[in-house]
């Protein structure tokens, strides 16, 4: 199957910073064989839309509300992220869960309403260390899975991408952070798409794309992305460097 390596900016760069960084990584990397997804901030989209709209990269989004419009200050809609361009849509984040207090049933609406919009959300799921610790690991992401898919017809869930982010390995900026071990990461890949198997069947779940997010470098890239059920990345700390993130993009190859 062929590889997603998405970058997640999250709260980092403008819109002049988004603009070099493009430029900077299309003269690097021009690769057709992984699915490249840059998902900057809201007041980004625009511009790296422009910068890559001769190239295969593709534009995703971080974040949606699950309706088209309506009163929702500060709100942003997956109608308004078509238009712009966005093909992808981060949704679950554990720092969406965490801090903003996104439960899995919102996650859910925001999931079929990206689908109605033809969104491919990149789903996240995955346990904190106090859950793992405690033999928990398992339990959250099949709830997790369970209640953010629940609802879907069969026939839109092979948009899906699912990301296992274990939130212990996330680097929260830090690039000294330690990534889940590749063993690990195939651990809980193999999981989620036993788990996809048990709720869509055998097709659905050898043909869906799960990606690892968690400190993955251009250190750990091969290693994790050559895990026999790891299929691609989601990368957040080491995608703000356009250097870094075309060796991961080179990685997947
Ligand atoms: P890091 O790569 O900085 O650990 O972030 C991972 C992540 O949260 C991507 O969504």
């Amino acid at each position: 199957m062929k590889k997603l390596i998405a970058a997640n900016w999250k709260m980092n760069k403008t819109v002049k910073e988004s603009i070099s960084f493009v430029k900077e990584f299309e003269k690097i990397v021009n690769e057709k064989d992984v699915d490249i997804v840059i998902c900057p901030a809201f007041t980004s989209l625009n511009v790296v839309a422009n910068e890559i709209k001769n190239s295969s990269i593709k534009l995703g989004a971080q974040n949606m509300h699950f309706e088209d419009s309506g009163a929702y200050t500060g709100e942003i809609s997956a109608l308004m992220l078509k238009e712009i361009g966005c093909e992808y849509v981060i949704l679950g984040h554990s720092e969406r869960r965490e801090i903003f207090n996104e439960d899995d049933f919102l996650i859910n609406k925001k999931v079929i309403a990206a689908l109605k919009n033809n969104l491919k959300p990149i789903l996240c799921v995955g346990e904190n260390m106090g859950q793992r610790k405690n033999g928990k690991t398992r339990e959250i992401i099949q709830n997790q899975l369970k209640n953010c898919l629940g609802n879907i017809d069969k026939n839109q869930i092979l948009k899906i991408n699912v990301a296992y982010e274990p939130i212990w390995a996330i680097s929260k900026g830090n690039p000294n952070h330690k990534a889940a071990t590749a063993e690990d990461a195939e651990e809980g890949h193999k999981f989620i798409r036993s788990v996809v198997e048990k709720m869509f069947g055998k097709n659905i779940s050898k043909n869906i794309r799960i990606i690892y997010g968690g400190s993955m470098k251009p250190e750990n890239a091969k290693e994790l992305l050559g895990m026999p059920n790891i299929d691609g990345g989601l990368v957040g700390n080491a995608s703000l460097n356009a250097k870094n993130f075309a060796e991961i993009v080179q990685s997947a190859k």
